[in-house]
């Protein structure tokens, strides 16, 4: 079985869609932040504090590379794992990566208020989102397919994600 990975920003539903996709697929379910905080045992907020971006991004880019090789797992990754073209392509080479489309105001309402992010640690949190969206939403839906997730429920974005997976097989 390919892998199924989830590339969107930060609020685009990666991890809440994903595990309900592994549950339906019978997949095993891998959160790349999650893996990332076990395995340093500290939180991302953590890393970003203590030893900056660029060190958060090589420890991202190993976790990639590892998971990349393994098999039917249903991985959600973290938003800025399309940064690096080589992590996509080595998701893709035994995946199927599909993208989850999102707009700054539902970022803002799904996140907004959430302590977990440190790149929404800024003053002008609307601002912030929209520069970031505005240079990686090209790099999400250059990566897959990519599913809409503004008004839509868990379920319905799940449905439409095992659609393009199994298409995509
Ligand atoms: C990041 C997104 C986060 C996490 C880190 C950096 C980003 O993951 O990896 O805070 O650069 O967009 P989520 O997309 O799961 O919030």
């Amino acid at each position: 079985m390919k892998n199924l990975v989830l590339v969107g920003f930060m609020g685009s539903g990666k991890s809440a869609v994903g595990r309900r996709v592994a549950g339906k697929l019978r997949m095993r379910f891998l959160d790349m932040d999650a893996e990332i905080e076990q395995r340093e045992g500290r939180k991302i907020s953590d890393i970003f504090a203590h030893e900056g971006e660029p060190h958060f991004r090589r420890i991202e880019r190993r976790v990639t590379q590892e998971l990349a090789e393994r098999e039917g797992l249903v991985i959600a990754t973290g938003g800025g794992v399309v940064l690096d073209p080589r992590n996509v392509e080595d998701f893709r080479r035994k995946g199927v990566i599909i993208a989850l489309g999102v707009g700054a105001d539902s970022v803002l309402a799904r996140v907004g208020q959430s302590a977990k992010r440190p790149l929404l640690q800024v003053q002008n949190k609307h601002e912030e989102v929209k520069k970031l969206l505005a240079y990686r939403d090209p790099l999400y839906r250059a990566a897959g397919p990519c599913v809409e997730t503004d008004g839509k429920t868990i379920e319905e974005v799940a449905e439409t994600v095992i659609a393009l997976y199994q298409n995509h097989l």
